[in-house]
């Protein structure tokens, strides 16, 4: 089939490449004249694994090709997927800006045979408005990629949701996805929208439920990670999404939990899960900052090392990263702050010191904060690095280390090791 992707974020892009690879004639096609430059230069512009030469190897092949050009694109496609960003406002209304341009340039273009696909995230009855002012079917069919394993995710999904009103388009999105192996859940439209939110508010409340057990836990001298493991082992439960620590970041659970909460306040139906996973990690920043000033006495003049600033590893994102809050809280306080991260593009916070590595950062360090679980830190030699802070304090917000191992670490160094829920 010729498929049009439009928006060309991580999974645009990703699923651009994808189809590709499937065998489809894709184009790609994004309004950023830059963006398409580069993609047309053969450079990519998000690192994300295996993705640069997927779209090397599709564009090579003449599967896969990009453009500006939404109009010639999409007149001559059998199918269109709408993958622009929506952005949540400040009181987390998605802001479907993108979303309405895109459909707006579409009016004009869709060939009465082609199929157009809402991939983005939007409010639950966005796509039934699309499909009564367009006068034809249109399908939601959300994404679960996540960044970091985008490419991994597009090709062996958990299950693929179709929303839709016909067995037409369902057919269509079959064979859209055909060399695909997974599940196909087919609901109206409605549900589909409400599938993915609902799908990301529950792993973020997964996330907020092991973190606020893990404040317990330091309370009560347990271990955490024990607790996970014993209560992960119940398959009812499972053991994904149970790691403790500096909270969840990125550009979909801290948007997704606050399109949710503005949707139930719409409806008047309060949702007070969402709203406690919410406010658990908001204060997960706070609580890392604080186990700081308590070793340190004070962080006013203090040189603090963080060690992380993407919001998970395996990505160059920093979207509503911890690292973001963690640095403005210890700024406020006085702090100096220097970080190092091996992916991250631009931090938003100009006073924040970006350093070229690891020892750059740690150097003459009063304390080290971990906030991102890097493979490249769970390898560092901490006896030589010990020696070149000032005091050997760290706390690891990714609990990267065994605890056992850094008591012994203790014995020859004086070092405190403070880490989550354990
Ligand atoms: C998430 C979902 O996992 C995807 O299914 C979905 O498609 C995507 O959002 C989206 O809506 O587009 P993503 O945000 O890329 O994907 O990353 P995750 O791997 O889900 O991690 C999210 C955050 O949770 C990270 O900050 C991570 O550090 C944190 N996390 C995750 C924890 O703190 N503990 C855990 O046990 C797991």
């Amino acid at each position: 089939m010729i498929v049009t992707v439009l928006g060309l974020g991580y999974v645009g892009l990703t699923t651009a490449a994808g189809l590709a690879e499937l065998g489809h004639y894709v184009v790609g096609v994004d309004i950023d004249n830059d963006k398409i430059e580069m993609l047309n230069r053969g450079d990519v512009p998000i690192w994300e694994p295996e993705l640069a030469p997927l779209i090397a190897k599709n564009r090579q092949a003449q599967r896969l090709a990009f453009t500006t050009d939404v109009q010639k694109a999409a007149s001559q496609s059998d199918v269109i997927l709408v993958a622009v960003g929506t952005p949540a406002g400040p009181d987390g209304k998605p802001d479907l800006t993108q979303l309405e341009r895109a459909v707006s340039d579409l009016t004009s273009c869709l060939p009465s045979d082609a199929l157009l696909i809402i991939k983005s995230t939007v409010p639950v009855g966005t796509t039934d408005q699309i499909a009564t002012r367009l006068r034809r079917d249109v399908v939601h069919n959300p994404e679960f990629l996540r960044q970091g394993s985008a490419v991994h995710d597009f090709f062996h999904p958990d299950r693929i949701v179709i929303g839709c009103g016909s067995e037409w388009a369902a057919e269509r999105i079959r064979r859209l996805y055909q060399g695909i192996t997974a599940p196909m859940i087919v609901s109206d439209r409605r549900s589909a929208e409400m599938i993915k939110y609902t799908a990301n508010a529950f792993l973020a409340m997964k996330i907020s439920y092991i973190n606020m057990i893990a404040d317990l836990c330091e309370s009560l001298d347990a271990n955490v990670e024990d607790v996970a493991r014993g209560i992960g082992a119940d398959h009812r439960i499972g053991h994904a999404f149970l790691q403790a620590g500096a909270g969840y970041g990125g550009s979909c659970f801290p948007k997704d939990t606050h399109a949710l909460l503005y949707l139930g306040a719409q409806t008047g139906c309060s949702l007070p899960l969402v709203e406690s996973a919410d406010r658990i990690n908001q204060l997960r920043p706070q609580r890392l900052v604080t186990k700081a000033e308590h070793a340190l006495g004070t962080l006013r003049g203090k040189h603090i090392s963080l060690l992380g600033l993407t919001y998970k590893p395996q990505t160059d994102d920093v979207r509503s990263a911890p690292s973001i809050a963690v640095s403005r809280l210890l700024l406020e306080q006085g702090a100096n702050v220097h970080a190092y991260d091996p992916r991250a593009r631009r931090f938003p916070i100009e006073q924040v010191e970006i350093c070229p590595d690891v020892e750059t950062a740690v150097h003459d360090a009063d304390a080290v904060m971990i906030l991102t679980e890097w493979d490249e830190f769970r390898h560092l030699d901490w006896r030589r690095l010990l020696p070149i802070l000032r005091c050997p304090v760290i706390i690891d917000g990714r609990n990267l280390y065994r605890l056992e191992e850094m008591r012994k670490l203790g014995v020859a160094y004086p070092l405190r090791y403070l880490s989550v829920g354990r």
